[in-house]
């Protein structure tokens, strides 16, 4: 018989809630939530009823021999002094995204998990994302040529939720929140190093921190990539926007739909005539003719597992000696990436880069 892990969870709140939900759907995964430890009452009381142990103290948890691993799922300034604490007691960790809130912070946690050989590993979930691997797989298939430049947005218009992400001290804002995952995302699709960030940052709602963001990314290898979080858009923008020398890509929206479209006579496009359009004449932006595209409709994949599961799956992998897919060492590229960014935004100026 396989051995079942026992998860003790710190910080019970929404998200964590998630993971309990994915492990009770999927018991096959060998990872079984035990306790939780969380500062508000309210979210004990609901450990309790779910026939949890609901621990007086983080130390009691972290005390508990049976727990085998430790999430961090806790507001986001905590992260780093948990992680340490739980790997101090010779806890497997996976903390929740943004692992911590500065470079300096997560080189502490990483220097204290290679000192007790525990394993430490981040919840970016976002990797197996449908739309993500969408994009990836038909640019990765050379369905547009050589990529050049690639959009990721993601837009919503209800504003910030209240709490804590409205709060600096706490690790609030869009940056620390969303710029995490579409960060993560294109630095795992493309590793070359990160030669120059540029961002713009907005205070729409609130004056602490960044409701909304525009960044600019570098890649070593020529590609460049807009990434934009935006809380205040009434209208949106595709997911993703990709530019390859033979065609464009786009996925749409969160329902994975999208287009391909790519050229078939590349060098066969010119009419010698000015094509009058509403907008004036033009001859440079003069729309193709059907037939000299091929366009390929794009659906959600269907033969890639997407879920929490599959972070708690590589997890249970590298415990038993396999490699570990989501590093702590990726997790400090991106985080480099987004204080360049802060530092962009603050100073309006580019910031020469080798992430
Ligand atoms: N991976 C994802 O897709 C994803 C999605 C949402 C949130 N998150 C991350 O999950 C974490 C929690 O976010 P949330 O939306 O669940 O927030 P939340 O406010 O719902 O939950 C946070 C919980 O942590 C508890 N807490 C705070 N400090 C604590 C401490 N010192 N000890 C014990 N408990 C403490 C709070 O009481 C609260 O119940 C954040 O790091 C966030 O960035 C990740």
């Amino acid at each position: 018989m396989k051995k079942i892990y026992k998860l003790g969870i710190i910080g019970y709140g929404s998200m964590a809630h998630g993971h309990y939900d994915c492990l009770k759907d999927h018991k096959d995964e060998r990872v079984e939530v035990k306790g939780v430890f969380d500062l508000d009452e309210k979210r004990m009381e609901l450990a309790r009823s779910e026939n949890l142990v609901a621990y007086e103290s983080r130390e009691a948890l972290l005390s508990d021999p049976e727990i085998d691993i430790v999430l961090v799922a806790t507001t986001n300034e905590v992260h780093k002094e948990i992680c340490i604490d739980a790997l101090n007691h010779g806890k497997n960790v996976i903390c929740e995204k943004p692992v911590t809130i500065s470079s300096d912070e997560l080189i502490e946690v990483m220097k204290v998990a290679k000192n007790t050989g525990k394993v430490f590993t981040i919840d970016q979930n976002r990797r197996t994302n449908l739309d993500f691997q969408l994009m990836k797989r038909n640019v990765e298939k050379g369905e547009i040529g050589k990529i050049y430049h690639v959009e990721s947005r993601v837009e919503g218009s209800r504003g910030m939720p209240k709490g804590w992400r409205t709060l600096k001290r706490l690790g609030g804002g869009m940056m620390l929140d969303w710029g995490v995952h579409l960060i993560d995302q294109l630095m795992y699709f493309n590793t070359s190093a990160v030669t120059n960030v540029f961002c713009k940052m907005y205070n729409i709602d609130y004056d602490e921190v960044e409701d909304n963001f525009q960044l600019w990314l570098d890649f070593k290898d020529g590609m460049t990539a807009l990434v934009e979080v935006a809380t205040n858009n009434y209208i949106t923008k595709p997911r993703w926007y990709a530019l390859g020398t033979k065609g464009t890509l786009q996925v749409d929206n969160w329902d994975c739909n999208g287009e391909i479209v790519k050229v078939i006579d590349k060098d066969n496009t010119w009419d010698e005539r000015i094509f009058y359009t509403k907008a004036g004449p033009t001859k440079t932006m003069a729309p193709r003719r059907p037939e000299s595209v091929e366009r390929i409709k794009l659906s959600e994949p269907t033969d890639i597992e997407d879920g929490l599961q599959v972070v708690y799956r590589q997890l249970v992998g590298a415990i038993e000696g396999k490699e570990l897919t989501i590093k702590p060492e990726q997790a400090l590229r991106v985080m480099k990436v987004m204080e360049a960014a802060f530092e962009s935004a603050e100073n309006h100026t580019a910031i020469k880069t080798n992430i």
